[in-house]
């Protein structure tokens, strides 16, 4: 079994739906408490072992690269006034040297596309995939649990994060349909990008984390449109199914879509609820705002 070392992160999104926040601002650099969402992402991917990171960006999304490099005068600032901790912070955060790529999708043409141009980034290799808009809290983070469920299963096959939601709300997503167990995961049937309500497999959606063969980047060369007459992953992957085998893992963990307000607002909540030197103050505060006694 080829190792999983390197992740792709499409972060070339316009976010319109946090307009004007991200008028000027990438929405990956949204704070959660205190850290950027892409940076709960990349960490994640850390902690699973990835070697590489591969980010496809665009225009006015730079500040993300910055954001993983050093910072020479704010480091030295921190030194000259003996912050250790913020310095070691800072310290920690960093990926090492030569292990960030960033390539641009010159045109907004959908996910699928911009999976695409990492094609040269990420070789004849199996990858991961995810996407920073979704957040997973979890004891055991959720693409180490995917990684382990793939070494698991034991053979080069295709893997994607699944859990369950309201049925109302599935044509929100790509969604799977359920076949045999096999270890940890299911064998995934069929694949919708955004059913039209009522028509969805299943309501078990796809969750923003895949591992996937690198045989995804001929099927996405096709460029051809789907759902929102835009490039999307979900149809390369239901091409791709044709030729090898797709399994869903049931991650443990709770998701946070912080690509809606809805999901951001409860992802701030629930991170800072989980903050030790956080928690005790901002429970409070949350009850004062909620009238709860
Ligand atoms: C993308 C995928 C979709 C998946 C979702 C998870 O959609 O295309 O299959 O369910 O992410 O958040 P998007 O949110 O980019 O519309």
């Amino acid at each position: 079994m080829q190792k999983i070392r390197k992740a792709v992160f499409p972060v070339a999104g316009l976010g319109t739906r946090f307009l004007p926040a991200t008028k000027a601002m990438p929405k990956e650099m949204l704070p959660v408490v205190d850290r950027p969402l892409i940076q709960y992402v990349v960490e994640e991917a850390r902690e699973a072992g990835i070697e590489h990171f591969i980010f496809v960006t665009g225009r006015n999304k730079s500040v993300i690269e910055d954001h993983f490099d050093r910072q020479f005068e704010l480091e030295l600032t921190l030194a000259e006034r003996g912050k250790k901790s913020d310095l070691e912070l800072l310290g920690r955060d960093l990926p090492g040297p030569g292990t960030t790529s960033f390539t641009r999708q010159q045109t907004p043409l959908g996910l699928g596309h911009a999976v695409w141009c990492a094609r040269e980034l990420v070789g004849h290799e199996p990858f991961a995939l995810l996407l920073p808009d979704v957040l997973v809290q979890a004891k055991k983070g959720c693409l180490a649990q995917m990684i382990e469920a793939y070494l698991a299963i034991g053979e080069a096959a295709n893997l994607i994060a699944v859990e369950e939601i309201a049925p109302d709300l599935a044509h929100m997503y790509g969604v799977v349909g359920v076949g045999k167990r096999k270890k940890q995961a299911f064998e995934i049937t069929t694949m919708v990008e955004k059913p039209p309500r009522g028509t969805a497999p299943s309501n078990r959606i796809i969750t923003g984390r895949y591992i996937l063969q690198p045989e995804i980047f001929d099927m996405l060369a096709a460029q051809e449109r789907g759902a929102g007459g835009e490039i999307q992953i979900t149809d390369a992957m239901i091409r791709l199914s044709q030729r090898q085998p797709f399994y869903g893992l049931e991650f443990e963990g709770r998701t946070f879509d912080c690509g809606s307000k809805l999901g951001f607002l409860s992802a701030n909540v629930a991170y800072a609820l989980a903050r030790d030197d956080i928690a005790p103050d901002f429970r409070a505060e949350l009850k004062r705002l909620t009238g709860e006694r």
